[in-house]
């Protein structure tokens, strides 16, 4: 899978990590900054990310601030995300299963890397159910185009 990855200066020590993860697990990995630890605006980087993934470019994206909770707010802005906050695997598990999630969102002083790590393999290991939930994410599509109209 090809898979777009942007932080903060608050999820700036995870980037790293996260983009080795990707690349063991045989994903191709799209770095969309930011690339050092000085201050910057998390929407500006959400929302980058959010595009490529609602056009397309990438299957997943992943998002990483100090709390996920600012990423997670602007992600769902973009027309075609799912974005998710997640602290456990079994948060993002659920989130791909019943949600399809298309992006993963955490907080890098919220969880650890061990924790992070087993967060990321369980989103992208995990395949949507379909069938019941199916009809549910089409109701929160349904939105996005009642927003365009
Ligand atoms: C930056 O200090 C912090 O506000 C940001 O990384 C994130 O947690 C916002 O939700």
């Amino acid at each position: 899978m090809k898979i777009a990855v942007a932080v903060d200066h608050g999820g700036y020590g995870l980037k790293k990590q996260v983009l080795q993860w990707l690349s063991a697990a045989g994903h191709e990995a799209l770095d969309l900054g930011t690339d050092s630890p000085e201050s910057v605006d998390y929407p500006d980087f959400a929302v980058r990310l959010a595009q490529v993934v609602a056009n397309g470019e990438c299957e997943h994206g992943i998002l990483v601030c100090g709390t996920g909770i600012g990423m997670s707010i602007t992600a769902n802005r973009v027309a075609g995300v799912r974005a998710a906050l997640c602290t456990d695997p079994y948060m993002a598990r659920m989130s791909r299963a019943h949600n399809d999630a298309n992006v993963l969102c955490m907080g890098e002083r919220v969880v650890g890397p061990g924790l992070a790590r087993a967060i990321v393999e369980a989103f992208l290991e995990q395949p949507f159910e379909g069938g019941r939930h199916a009809r549910r994410v089409e109701k929160i599509m349904a939105l996005d185009r009642e927003d365009r109209e």
